[in-house]
């Protein structure tokens, strides 16, 4: 923010120098030619100079003229790039401060076990109250949980430190029994698929896009993921099937197809932990449980966590997260919630009137 500022301050000390200065190269520029003409004049008119020679006088002295202006103009623009170079200095030489040093590069991660314990978190070291408070979770391989929680109620947060997108302040996340620092980055984002809540697709074809999420993906594991994610029909319905091209950011899908994509190419990796922060928002109903359904037909091994804002996304779940405020409300089946949660139960019969 600070060198912004001085990027800022260097182009209005630049944007000042040039104002003073090009009407004054003007006004420089133009005596010259006046005292050119009028000396020049004499010289003809008492027949010691040719006016041709004159006129090319001019030309010459006009392009010297020109070129000490484009010098100046050089130095201006250095003066402006010099701020700009530092900043991107800056930038270029910011080390992350999530590093993998430490960890054990052969490690990799076993199982979809997470467990959180104890865990604290905010964004800016300088705020006093922690986003997460306390969280203590703990999830076993091939679950699925849902996660509900009013908007700021700290849900995207929470799952953004199980594939090391943050490190949590205080307190451990657990990923397959390990400490999330002990493997390397590469490893730790291999076994953990994230469907964002902004998630984004490239321009190029479907297919590119797909193989994004793995390289080396077959045509049947590409087709299998696309089914899963209720992807498959709608692509083969374009002209170009698995060849249409996206266009800029996939301008050229709905919203909802965008998303199913999203989960399809998230698949592709077959990932231990499949996170989907609210990535069927944009999808009707039926489909969303069709997604389910599938996912849990074909990725019984795979933990996965769904945030979402609808009941029904969730309440087939094998346990639904309530958060809260940065603190997880209960954790318990749909069943369960119903009874004894009021955030759960007023959320869920909100929802159902508004379905009647
Ligand atoms: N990158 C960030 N930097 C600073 N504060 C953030 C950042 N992201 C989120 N927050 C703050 O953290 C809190 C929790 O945000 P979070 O995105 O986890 O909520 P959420 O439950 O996912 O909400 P939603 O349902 O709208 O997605 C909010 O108060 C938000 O202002
Ligand atoms: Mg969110």
């Amino acid at each position: 923010n600070k060198t912004n500022n001085e990027n800022m301050a260097a182009s209005l000390h630049a944007e000042k120098l040039l104002i003073t200065t090009m009407p004054l190269m003007m006004l420089a520029m133009y005596s010259c030619m006046i005292a050119i003409l009028w000396l020049g004049g004499k010289q003809i008119i008492i027949g010691q100079m040719l006016t041709g020679e004159l006129i090319s006088f001019i030309s010459y002295i006009g392009q010297i003229l020109m070129s000490l202006m484009m010098l100046s103009f050089i130095f201006i623009m250095l003066i402006m790039s010099r701020a700009s170079r530092v900043r991107v200095a800056e930038v270029l030489d910011t080390v992350s401060d999530l590093t993998d040093k430490d960890s054990d590069k052969e490690l990799s991660v076993e199982s979809g076990d997470i467990e959180f314990k104890n865990v604290f978190f905010k964004y800016s070291k300088k705020n006093e109250n922690y986003i997460l408070e306390d969280i203590n979770l703990i999830i076993n391989k091939g679950e699925t949980v849902g996660i509900i929680g009013s908007t700021g109620s700290a849900k995207t947060t929470l799952i953004q430190l199980i594939p090391r997108l943050y490190d949590a302040d205080k307190g451990e996340v657990l990923v397959g029994g390990r400490n999330v620092k002990d493997y390397s980055l590469k490893a730790l984002r291999d076994a953990v698929s994230v469907v964002l809540q902004k998630n984004t697709l490239f321009s190029g074809t479907i297919l590119d896009n797909l193989k994004w999420g793995n390289p080396d993906a077959s045509t049947e594991q590409i087709e299998k993921a696309c089914k899963i994610a209720n992807a498959h029909d709608f692509i083969m319905s374009f002209p170009d099937g698995y060849m249409t091209n996206l266009g800029q950011g996939g301008v050229n899908v709905s919203g909802g197809q965008k998303q199913r994509l999203c989960i399809a190419r998230a698949l592709l990796k077959n990932p231990k932990i499949l996170i989907m922060d609210d990535s069927t928002s944009a999808v009707d109903t039926a489909t969303d449980a069709s997604i389910r359904n599938e996912l849990k037909k074909n990725t019984s091994d795979t933990t996965v966590l769904i945030i979402a804002q609808r009941i029904t996304s969730v309440y087939d779940a094998d346990k639904i997260i309530v958060m809260n405020d940065g603190k997880i409300d209960a954790v318990g089946t749909h069943e369960e919630l119903l009874k004894t949660n009021t955030i759960y139960s007023e959320v869920y019969y909100s929802q159902q009137k508004g379905v009647a």
